[in-house]
């Protein structure tokens, strides 16, 4: 077959042409002269209206019939029509039907949660997935592009791996042949030794947490970019942080309006987010704050998800939380010169309640240091002996963080569960579909 569809984000470029359309039937409503078709092609939305002056009364009886998600090639003219909120609309010529659509289940009422991400497969066809997801395709895209912009290399790391930095109570096992080995919960050790060999680096792939969780926030498996870069300490690394951070937002609010729109997101919030530098608060000083305000806290403590939104509350845009303890912290993060018990961190904690978007650190550089750290967190030295390579040739300081994708989509797109943002995902009760 050799006909052409033109996409129905590109018929304002056709006014007043006749374009074919390969779609799908969202909604339909009409009367007994005229019907109306809501179409989606993946690109965007229109109205088709059949008309029976415009049709002859088979086409005419095929759209009184239609059923939803029917797929259909429609031709038709376009036309401009300013109280449709798409612009346009197609006055239709003919309707071809290329796939019925029988008893479809996502019907127009309200279905509750657990249903639509139970039909997750063909919930992916609707509004708020559509928006949701097309956010997370400009910040993929907006990372790529600001990574490339400031000299990183993207670099790979593994999937499966034998190493478990952040921790060993949340890995997924898996069996290496005759060997134990994790899906990977963080790219960082590899990132490391990248900026070892290209001096800026990022990776960017799924990892895993076998968290027992079943919070707003968490995904068993979740996106996560992780920049690593040599000769760089924690200050310029914040500096960074915020750059990306404001790169990301910036570039959804030049190619999602429609979709911000569709998601009722207030955009002069979000243009808030934009304005640099973000605001930095100590470990120190946030519990301080906390006990101020009678939170049943101590210094040590991690924060859990009241006192991270206590403390974001405080700002108006995202704030770095600094030098937390020692203790709740991973192996390889930096001592602090002046004290014993904190290292050189940073979170950053997202405005309105959305928690930490980024954890990250100065590296120690120091062999016999990581070495002792990483017994005491009853790790085998073994496993880690290629990750101390890296202090034993050529050490240099170096720092890194790592964003978690979905936890940025859900509070730019202002979504209030991380589900929302991963086209399947995978949490305590859900691995299917
Ligand atoms: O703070 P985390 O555990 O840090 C690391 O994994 C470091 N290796 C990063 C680095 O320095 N290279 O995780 C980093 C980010 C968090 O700030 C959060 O945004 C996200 O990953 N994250 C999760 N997102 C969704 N579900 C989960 N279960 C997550 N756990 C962490
Ligand atoms: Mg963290």
């Amino acid at each position: 077959m050799s006909e052409k569809f033109t996409k129905i984000k590109d018929l304002p470029m056709h006014d007043g042409e006749e374009v074919l359309v390969g779609a799908w039937i969202r909604q339909k409503r009409g009367s007994k002269k005229i019907a109306f078709l809501q179409l989606r092609d993946g690109s965007g939305f229109v109205q088709a209206v059949v008309s029976l002056d415009e049709v002859d009364q088979a086409t005419f009886n095929i759209a009184e019939h239609i059923k939803q998600e029917t797929s259909v090639v429609v031709s038709g003219v376009v036309q401009e029509n300013s109280r449709d909120s798409f612009g346009y609309e197609l006055s239709v010529k003919s309707i071809q039907i290329i796939g019925e659509s029988n008893d479809y289940p996502i019907t127009p009422k309200d279905h509750g949660t657990d249903f639509l991400f139970e039909h997750r497969h063909l919930y992916l066809r609707h509004l708020k997935p559509y928006a949701i997801m097309k956010i997370r395709n400009t910040i993929i895209k907006a990372t790529y592009d600001f990574f490339w912009n400031n000299g990183f290399t993207k670099i790979d790391a593994p999937i499966i791996t034998s190493s478990a930095p952040e921790g060993t109570s949340e890995l997924f096992p898996v069996k290496y042949f005759e060997q134990d080995a994790y899906l990977s919960q963080t790219g960082q050790l590899y990132a490391e030794a990248g900026a070892m060999a290209f001096g800026r680096v990022f990776t960017f792939g799924p990892t895993f947490r076998a968290e027992k969780s079943k919070t707003r926030r968490h995904l068993n498996e979740f996106w996560m970019i992780e920049p690593e870069m040599a000769y760089t300490h924690q200050e310029e690394s914040l500096e960074i942080q915020e750059k990306y951070i404001a790169s990301l937002v910036q570039a959804v609010l030049d190619n999602n309006q429609s979709e911000l729109k569709m998601l009722d997101r207030d955009l002069d919030v979000l243009k808030k987010y934009t304005i640099l530098p973000y605001p930095r608060l100590s470990y120190d000083q946030a519990i301080e704050k906390l006990q101020a305000a009678n939170f049943d806290v101590q210094w040590g403590d991690d924060f859990g998800s009241p006192e991270e939104t206590f403390i974001s509350d405080q700002f108006e845009q995202p704030v770095f939380v600094t030098n937390y303890p020692k203790a709740v912290k991973a192996f390889y993060m930096k001592r602090h010169p002046d004290r014993d018990d904190v290292v050189i961190s940073a979170d950053l904690l997202a405005p309105e309640g959305y928690g930490e978007i980024i954890g990250g650190s100065e590296r120690d550089t120091d062999f016999n240091y990581l070495e002792k750290r990483i017994k005491e967190q009853g790790l085998n030295p073994q496993d880690y002996s290629w990750y101390l390579d890296l202090r034993k040739y050529g050490s240099v300081p170096h720092s890194g963080f790592g964003l978690g994708l979905e936890r940025v989509i859900t509070w730019i797109a202002g979504q209030d569960h991380i589900r929302e943002a991963i086209p399947f995902p995978r949490t305590l009760n859900r691995i299917w579909p």
